[in-house]
């Protein structure tokens, strides 16, 4: 019997999607290899990145001027690689402190350019996403589209004159996106669409400046993957082919509209029960309450010991808060079921205390 899988990441994917995915591992559609031990060269794998390639671009309905890369390194990496390839390093990058996340990116990048805080919800514990309008001179403004540490999610992106760089690790392929905003997303694949090993990077051409004083090294420069296809180097293949599974399913459900409807279902059966319950409480102001991690605690550490106890005890897996934050986090991205939340809702309207 499969657990009710609450982990933040690497995540629960659809049945269906690990089924097929350990098939393919053991042999790939009765060829007598396995999909991991075929070359990354051979057409069998790039017909399977083309396809992954070409259903990033129908779900976001992406013009030729966005190219997909597929690149190891995790989104972390790319908290650098972004900064290093859009800069040059006396520019300028704004941030928006939503929390850990934010912190991990500004460190990142202050390395590379001149990298400050717009404006901060760090004295409210970061319950809240900051509003800014003005990026004071910034080549590009960096947020993080949902904290999945703390709970929060852009409902409405800023408006601002410069492109948005969005580190969407916890909410990418959830929901429809207003792409003309953007110039730079990046997800590691492990919590919405896949495995860990392999971060989806789309870039939008036109922000990549035509020269730069910087010498970024060939395998850290977006052009290098651009030119080959993200295949300069060995690609993470099955964590590609595992994408790909999961992108064919999104789509196969409905696209990106549907993955945003059902996450809506998800996150409503959870949060009505946390505003019903006396015993729970949110931890995020409502209107920037995440579809994705809902965070929240109980009334003591030792309710939230037994609380943690009696889920444990009836299946559920992986929800305990992150350390620093406490409490629980139910991690609801796009393989967890309406089920397995209408379990986690039916334990929590009959707790035992
Ligand atoms: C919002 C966000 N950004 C970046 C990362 C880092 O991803 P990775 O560990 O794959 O580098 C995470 C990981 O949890 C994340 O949640």
């Amino acid at each position: 019997m499969r657990k009710h899988n609450f982990f933040p990441g690497p995540a629960t994917l659809p049945f269906e999607v690990i089924q097929e995915a350990a098939a393919g591992l053991v042999d790939y559609h009765g060829m007598g290899v396995s999909i991991a031990e075929i070359s990354h060269r051979s057409p069998i794998f790039t017909d399977l990145l083309d396809e992954a390639n070409a259903l990033v671009k129908k779900l976001y309905g992406l013009s030729d001027e966005w190219a997909v890369l597929w690149l190891p390194g995790g989104a972390s990496s790319q908290l650098t690689v972004a900064p290093m390839n859009l800069t040059e390093p006396s520019d300028k990058i704004a941030f928006v402190d939503t929390g850990f996340w934010a912190d991990r990116a500004i460190e990142a990048a202050s390395n590379e350019a001149n990298a400050f805080y717009l404006a901060s919800s760090k004295d409210t514990n970061h319950d809240r996403i900051p509003k800014i309008t003005d990026v004071q001179g910034a080549r590009y403004l960096h947020v993080v589209s949902n904290e999945t540490i703390d709970g929060t999610q852009y409902h409405q992106f800023p408006e601002v004159d410069v492109p948005l760089v969005a580190d969407m690790t916890s909410d990418f392929h959830s929901r429809p996106l207003p792409m003309e905003k953007f110039g730079v997303i990046f997800a590691s694949a492990q919590k919405n669409f896949g495995i860990a090993g392999i971060t989806c990077v789309l870039v939008n051409k036109n922000v990549l400046p035509d020269k730069s004083s910087r010498k970024i090294p060939k395998i850290f420069d977006y052009h290098t993957h651009i030119a080959e296809n993200s295949l300069y180097h060995t690609i993470p293949t099955y964590p590609v082919y595992v994408a790909l599974l999961m992108l064919r399913y999104i789509d196969k459900q409905g696209g990106l509209a549907e993955m945003q409807r059902l996450s809506q279902v998800k996150s409503s059966l959870i949060y009505s029960e946390i505003d019903r319950n006396p015993l729970l409480q949110g931890i995020v102001v409502t209107e920037d309450r995440s579809v994705m991690n809902a965070c929240f605690k109980s009334q003591s550490l030792e309710m939230d010991q037994q609380i943690l106890r009696f889920l444990e005890q009836n299946d559920i897996v992986g929800i305990k808060g992150f350390p620093t934050k406490g409490g629980f986090r139910a991690s609801i991205y796009n393989g967890q079921s309406v089920e397995s939340v209408a379990h986690l809702v039916e334990l929590l309207q009959n707790l035992p205390l």
